[in-house]
């Protein structure tokens, strides 16, 4: 198999190579940005839905320890979820959330976990997208940057991935055939 351009891109290229792909126009980052009142306003029901999920299935609810830790990740949920609304998807917001997906990488989630909760996080984006006038745009454009979330959580384990095996293989570009076999 011959090298493939992709396997070059890397931290925030990643960003332009995506948002190339899926195409976000300026009127779908602006169709976000108009809807960050209404995010806010949703974002504590959908904090509420999060973590009533992960908190009611063992495998998942064993990630979370007492002593306000939970109180403290509604925080950090919520921050995450109003910068989709922030209409500027830069170097900074590409690795803030690849930065993020790294630390559950850290504490040993499976991917599996983090890209099933996207679920509720598109329920609630397309609640928002309904409640302005411009529901088809804006989700579409939710929709773009879901996708996005979900490619850079999975790009945070695959980079962990490639970074172990190509250290011990000598390079990523062996570490890369050997993950085709
Ligand atoms: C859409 C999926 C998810 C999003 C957007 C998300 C978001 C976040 C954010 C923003 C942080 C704070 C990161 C930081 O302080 O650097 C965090 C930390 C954390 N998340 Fe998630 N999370 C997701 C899924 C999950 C799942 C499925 C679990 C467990 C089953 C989980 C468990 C944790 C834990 C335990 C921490 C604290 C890690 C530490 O600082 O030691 N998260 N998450």
């Amino acid at each position: 198999m011959e090298d493939r351009n992709s396997w070059s891109v890397k931290d925030e290229a990643i960003l332009t190579d995506l948002v190339t792909l899926m195409n976000l126009s300026d009127e779908e980052k602006q169709a976000l940005a108009a809807s960050k009142p209404q995010a806010e306003e949703m974002a504590p029901q959908l904090i509420n839905a999060f973590y009533e999920r992960l908190l009611s299935h063992d495998n998942t609810a064993e990630y979370f320890g007492g002593n306000g830790m939970v109180e403290h990740l509604r925080g950090t949920l919520e921050a995450w979820f109003i910068q989709l609304f922030s209409g500027n998807y830069d170097t900074d917001y590409v690795n803030s959330r690849l930065t993020i997906g790294k630390t559950h990488v850290r504490i040993g989630l499976p991917v599996r976990y983090p890209l099933a909760m996207m679920d509720v996080l598109v329920e609630y984006g397309d609640k928002i997208a309904h409640m302005n006038g411009n529901a088809e745009v804006t989700s579409r454009a939710f929709r773009k940057l879901a996708a996005l979330d979900i490619a850079i959580f999975n790009q945070a384990y695959e980079n962990t991935q490639l970074d172990h095996l190509a250290e011990v293989v000598g390079n990523e570009r062996l570490a890369r055939r050997l993950l085709t076999k």
